[in-house]
């Protein structure tokens, strides 16, 4: 069997941003013509593990899946023998000979690079600790949608600015060429290292960066308005002090006031309406959070099938 380098999706700048373009093109694609694009027919497997809980990530793949012309196999938390009786490297060895792609959703970054780096298919990240890139194609697609592009847009994120979101905001708005501005509570903002990737993206994309504290600072005139949970998968213990922590960075009408007039707003779901936002926006007219879960579907169809097609594991259909 001829080795193969397979692309993967750990880190939202995994995709240069012509890369990112192109999976986003296929997304709008794949939306308009659902059934229509089958590279997993064979039949071939895909593997949706988990180590967290989740609704979105896992119906997305696994319906995703069955639409590339796959199978799904979805590993609750607690299955396989990864992580606790068997190696990542070992798993890695086997999964490699049986099915096409391995989808994870876990908490320590480290072990989905180490999966990755001993894979020879295409592995993603569903979720970690760090990031959640699958996420944020699905929020440009919407963006996209809302607005015909993403380029120059203001994209302001209020809330955790340590978590998982933040990280993928920085780095995948970056790619898409976004003034991307992040605010949160001192004590609770992106780790430099973090900043310095999406700097420098944004200066190949005409994008740029700002981290505050100043919630207000970061709503003037912005075009997309997005938060999530201030207790992420795993910060339980933490939750009294996250609440009051959090509470000046909740994204109500007075904070959609002070953005675009024709502003957007996103969140990833699962949402606590009356903490990182009220009743009034999460369910008023300028929400889009659930284009943006139906997207979660078209855009990670689109980046399995571009992973495939990049990895030399499927044939680009002609008519695409
Ligand atoms: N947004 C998201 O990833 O949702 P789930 O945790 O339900 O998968
Ligand atoms: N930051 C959240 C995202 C959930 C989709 C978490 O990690 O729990």
């Amino acid at each position: 069997m001829m080795p193969n380098t397979p692309r993967h999706f750990l880190v939202d700048t995994d995709l240069a941003p012509a890369e990112q373009a192109e999976v986003l093109d296929l997304a709008e694609i794949m939306k308009q013509r659902r059934y229509d694009f089958q590279p997993l027919a064979g039949p071939q497997t895909g593997i949706v593990m988990f180590d967290k809980t989740s609704t979105r990530t896992r119906v997305s793949f696994a319906a995703g899946l069955t639409e590339l012309g796959g199978s799904p196999l979805v590993i609750n938390p607690g299955e396989s023998q990864m992580g606790h009786k068997e190696s990542i490297y070992d798993s890695a060895k086997v999964f490699e000979r049986m099915v096409s792609v391995v989808i994870w959703r876990t908490y320590a970054h480290a072990g989905i690079q180490e999966l990755a780096d001993n894979s020879a298919i295409p592995v993603i990240n569903a979720l970690t600790d760090d990031y959640h890139p699958c996420q944020v194609l699905a929020d440009l697609q919407t963006i996209r949608e809302a607005k015909g592009t993403t380029q120059g847009l203001a994209m302001t994120y209020l809330g955790d600015a340590a978590n998982n979101m933040a990280n993928s905001y920085l780095l995948g708005g970056a790619t898409a060429g976004m003034h991307v501005r992040i605010a949160g509570p001192e004590g609770f903002l992106p780790d430099d290292a973090v900043v310095a990737t999406a700097t420098r993206r944004a200066e190949m994309t005409g994008g740029s960066i700002l981290v505050t504290t100043n919630a207000a600072d970061a709503l003037a005139d912005a075009d997309v308005v997005v938060t999530d949970t201030w207790i992420s998968m795993g910060q339980e213990d933490e939750t009294e002090m996250r609440l009051e922590l959090f509470k000046e960075y909740s994204v109500d009408a007075d904070a959609m006031a002070q953005a675009a007039g024709d502003a957007i707003f996103l969140h990833c779901l699962p949402a606590y309406r009356g903490y990182e936002v009220s009743p009034e926006v999460i369910d008023g007219p300028q929400s889009r959070v659930f284009d943006e879960a139906e997207n979660r579907l078209h855009a990670q169809k689109a980046l399995i099938a571009w992973l495939l097609y990049a990895s030399g594991l499927a044939e680009i259909p002609a008519d695409l």
